[in-house]
């Protein structure tokens, strides 16, 4: 057996800032509603996701709450959630993280998200600069991690004092939750390497993404330990490449170039995170020169911060495209598309054939020994179905 042949992870995403189906327009628009995203995470349950990802930042809402709402309404999904250290002290997080996992029944996965924006962060009370952020990150889980996993910590760093803390109720997953993380700087893969169990990557092209797993699994070795992979991709599957495409070309269709060079400056001003400036460099607001790789594609980062690209085309050509990122070494996809109800619907229905991954339920039986035939029955009965001439 390869080991493309095992099945991607394959995680979905919570748009707790609001959706929509035209990117940089009003059009269509769907604010933030907690009914929505709890149709979103009950799709996402029943059609094989094995998780989501809830973002965080000042313009979500806030990832541990919605989380918890969000597992009283689902049976199995897993709920990849930030920390954002600095935003609250590792003994808080670490109450929050083993109820929610604990409410959940062992559904919690962590997501460290350390920031790059300096002015968002200014905001939560944070002003270190870019490494030393790190270096906070750092001391922040040697508390968080001793907390969760033995109930103690005791720590006087130079960022993080902690005497005699305690956490009583222990999370369920033993030793404690997984820890999922996402940056691109020299600062974020030191980071990564002594503590991560799942290094994330935004969906850069297949050499991009090698050369990184590379940094990243030789960081982890020098201190002896095996990180394993993700991507973060959004999705437009159609039926045929041409539909796909299509499809993207209308994502975009409403985007007025104003808006492509506001969003350009602000990545610009507002960020200095490495991942970012690397998503910007896959196009550089040029909307003329988007498919930046084989059918992957950079328009949605013309305008959105963070995950950029989509794989694009028909279930085959995005299920070949996928199986060449996990042949670097990617066992986990987090995807998402917009608006997100709908494209989770696609996504399951059209790539999970292709991949292998199948229903986490058996569907009831829908007629006797016969096979399903939508629209060809009602209230007078099921009929055969016929090719058509
Ligand atoms: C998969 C993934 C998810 C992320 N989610 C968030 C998020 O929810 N909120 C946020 O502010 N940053 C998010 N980030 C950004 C990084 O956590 C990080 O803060 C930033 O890019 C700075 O990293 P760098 O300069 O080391 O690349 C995410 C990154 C990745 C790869």
């Amino acid at each position: 057996m390869t080991k493309t042949d095992k099945p991607l992870d394959f995680l979905w995403f919570i748009p707790s800032s609001g959706d929509g189906s035209y990117l940089g327009s009003d059009a269509l628009n769907r604010p933030a509603d907690p009914g929505y995203f709890r149709e979103i995470a009950q799709a996402s349950d029943r059609l094989g996701y094995s998780g989501v990802l809830i973002p965080t930042g000042a313009a979500c809402e806030e990832a541990f709450i919605l989380a918890a709402n969000l597992a009283a309404s689902t049976e199995r999904l897993k709920f990849l959630v930030a920390i954002r250290p600095g935003t609250a002290s590792p003994a808080y997080y670490a109450r929050l993280a083993s109820t929610l996992d604990r409410v959940s029944n062992g559904r919690l996965l962590l997501n460290i998200v350390v920031g790059g924006s300096a002015s968002e962060l200014a905001g939560d009370g944070i002003f270190l600069p870019h490494d030393e952020r790190y270096a906070h990150a750092d001391e922040f889980f040697q508390v968080f991690n001793s907390l969760i996993e033995t109930g103690h910590a005791d720590f006087d760093g130079q960022y993080i004092k902690a005497h005699n803390a305690t956490l009583t109720l222990p999370p369920v997953q033993e030793p404690r939750p997984p820890i999922y993380f996402g940056g691109s700087s020299d600062a974020a893969i030191d980071f990564s390497a002594g503590l991560v169990d799942k290094y994330l990557t935004w969906g850069e092209t297949p050499e991009q993404v090698g050369e990184k797993i590379s940094r990243v699994r030789a960081a982890a070795a020098a201190q002896g330990r095996e990180v394993t992979f993700g991507i973060r991709l959004h999705f437009i599957v159609r039926e045929t490449d041409d539909e796909a495409w299509e499809a993207a070309d209308r994502l975009i269709s409403r985007l007025s170039d104003d808006t492509i060079a506001a969003a350009q400056e602000n990545f610009r001003t507002r960020s200095d995170s490495v991942g970012q400036a690397r998503m910007v460099a896959l196009h550089n607001g040029d909307r003329r020169k988007l498919e930046v790789s084989p059918n992957l594609w950079a328009g949605i980062g013309l305008v959105r911060s963070g995950a950029g690209t989509a794989l694009v085309g028909s279930p085959q050509t995005v299920a070949a495209r996928l199986r060449e990122y996990q042949a670097l070494g990617i066992d986990t996809v987090i995807a998402s598309g917009y608006p997100h109800l709908e494209e989770a619907y696609r996504v399951a229905e059209l790539l999970f054939p292709e991949i292998g991954i199948t229903l986490p339920y058996k569907p009831l039986r829908s007629a006797f020994g016969e096979k399903h035939v939508f629209g060809g029955g009602g209230h007078l009965g099921n009929i055969k179905a016929k090719s058509a001439s």
